[in-house]
C-alpha cells in the first residue's frame, strides 16, 4: 500500500515552503517491534517546526536531515501496532509525519493514548495539547506569574498565545497582548476580553507600550525588535518567559537584544523553556487544562485547511501571521 508523504528536498528559503518541500508517494514497510501506524486525521501545524528545517546543529534539536519525512505533531487512530499499550482503534497524539499515514517509535515519539469522549478532538492540538502545555509552564512556572500582575504575551492570537493569556487571567493576573494587525487585536480584546491588546504593525509601537505602563511578566514567542522595545518596559524584577523566537526562524537572523543591559538595571530573569522537558508532567497539566476547558473559560477558534496536498498553504500562515488560533490540516478520511 503507497502513503502519500511530506519529504523535505531541500531547506527552505525564508518562507518558500513549496521550493523545498515535495509531496511523494511511497509504499508502507513492515511495522519494526515497538512500532505503531496511525491513520492521521489531523496534523498540528506548530512554528518551531520551522527550526527543524535549518541546517542549524546547534538548536534544541538536531535539523531533520534532506531527504527525511517532515515530522509534526499528528492526531489519528492506530491502524496497526507492534508496541505495547497501543491497539488498533485507539485515538492517539504522537510525532508523525506529515503523511496519510504515519509510521513511528511509539516509545520515542512521545506518543500517547487520548481519550475520546472529548467531543472536539482538535483540542487535544489546542487547549489540551502541547500548546496549552507550554502556555501554562510558560506563565506559572518560568513567567512565576503571581495574582495581580501584569503579563504580556506576544504573538498573542496565535495558538500559544492565546491560551497564555486566558491562563494569565485565569491565574489571577492582568493579561495583555500582542498582535499584528487590528484584526487580531480585536479579537484579543472582545472575544478574550483581556486588558489590553497591542498592534505591533499599528506604526506606534512604543507609544501604545508606554500607554499600557510596566510589565512583570513577559511571555516572549517572538524575540526580535519587540523584545527591546518590552525590555525598556519590563518592571524592576520582572521576568521574561522565552518561548520562542519565531521573528528569527524564516529570516535565518538571531536576536541579539540592544537593550541587554535592562537585565541587570531593572533585575530581571531571563529564561528559556521547551516542551519536551516537562512531557513527564503532561498528565497533571492537562488535567488543569481540561478542568478549564470543560468550563468554558479555555478557548481556542481554529484555522482549518482541508487535504494532506495543501499543507503548505496552512504551514505558511504561521509566518505570514495569517492565522487566529490553532492551524491545523484536516486529512480527508
Ligand atoms: N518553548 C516551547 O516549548 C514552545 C512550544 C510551542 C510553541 N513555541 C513557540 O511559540 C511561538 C508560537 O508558535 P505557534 O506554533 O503557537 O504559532 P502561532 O502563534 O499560532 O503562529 C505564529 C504567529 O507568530 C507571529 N509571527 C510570525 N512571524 C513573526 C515575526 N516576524 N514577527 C512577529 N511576529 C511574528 C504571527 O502573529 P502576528 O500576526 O501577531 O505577527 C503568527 O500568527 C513560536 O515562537 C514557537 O516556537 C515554543
Amino acid at each position: 500500500m503507497d502513503n502519500r508523504i511530506w519529504r523535505i528536498a531541500r531547506r527552505p528559503q525564508g518562507s518558500d515552503f513549496a521550493a523545498a518541500l515535495e509531496l511523494v508517494s511511497a509504499p508502507l514497510a513492515p511495522l519494526a517491534a515497538g512500532e505503531i501506524r496511525i491513520r492521521n486525521t489531523h496534523l498540528s501545524m506548530d512554528a518551531g517546526t520551522r527550526l527543524w528545517l535549518t541546517d542549524r546543529t546547534d538548536g534544541y534539536q538536531p535539523p531533520l536531515p534532506i531527504g527525511a519525512a517532515m515530522t509534526g505533531l499528528v492526531l489519528g487512530e492506530v491502524i496497526e501496532s507492534r508496541a505495547d499499550g497501543f491497539a488498533p482503534g485507539d485515538l492517539v497524539r504522537a510525532f508523525g509525519q506529515w503523511a496519510d499515514i504515519s509510521t513511528l517509535d511509539a516509545a520515542m515519539s512521545g506518543a500517547i493514548r487520548l481519550d475520546p469522549s472529548v467531543q472536539d478532538r482538535r483540542a487535544w492540538f489546542g487547549p489540551l495539547g502541547m500548546n496549552g502545555w507550554t502556555a501554562l509552564w510558560g506563565v506559572e512556572r518560568t513567567g512565576a506569574a503571581r495574582p495581580g500582575e501584569k503579563v504580556l504575551v506576544s504573538a498573542a492570537a496565535g495558538a500559544t498565545g492565546i491560551l497564555a493569556v486566558q491562563i494569565a487571567r485565569l491565574l489571577g493576573c492582568e493579561a495583555w497582548g500582542i498582535a499584528g494587525g487590528p484584526a487580531k487585536c480585536a479579537y484579543l480584546l472582545e472575544e478574550l476580553k483581556i486588558a489590553g491588546a497591542i498592534d505591533y504593525k499599528a506604526g506606534d509601537l512604543e507609544t501604545q507600550l508606554d500607554a499600557a505602563g510596566g510589565f512583570d511578566v513577559y511571555f516572549d514567542n517572538v524575540g526580535g525588535k519587540l523584545l527591546d522595545a518590552v525590555l525598556l518596559r519590563m518592571n524592576h524584577y520582572g521576568r521574561i518567559a522565552v518561548c520562542g523566537l519565531v521573528a528569527d526562524y524564516a529570516a535565518g537572523t538571531r536576536t541579539a537584544p540592544k537593550e541587554f543591559d535592562q537585565v541587570l538595571m531593572r533585575r530581571l530573569r531571563v529564561e528559556g523553556f521547551f516542551s519536551p522537558d516537562f512531557m513527564h508532567e503532561g498528565e497533571s497539566l492537562t488535567a488543569r487544562l481540561r478542568a478549564w476547558y470543560e468550563a468554558g473559560a479555555l478557548t481556542m477558534p481554529y484555522d482549518v485547511t482541508r487535504g494532506l496536498e495543501h499543507t503548505l498553504v496552512a504551514y505558511g500562515k504561521l509566518f505570514a501571521g495569517a492565522n487566529i488560533g490553532k492551524v491545523i490540516v484536516e486529512l480527508e478520511g
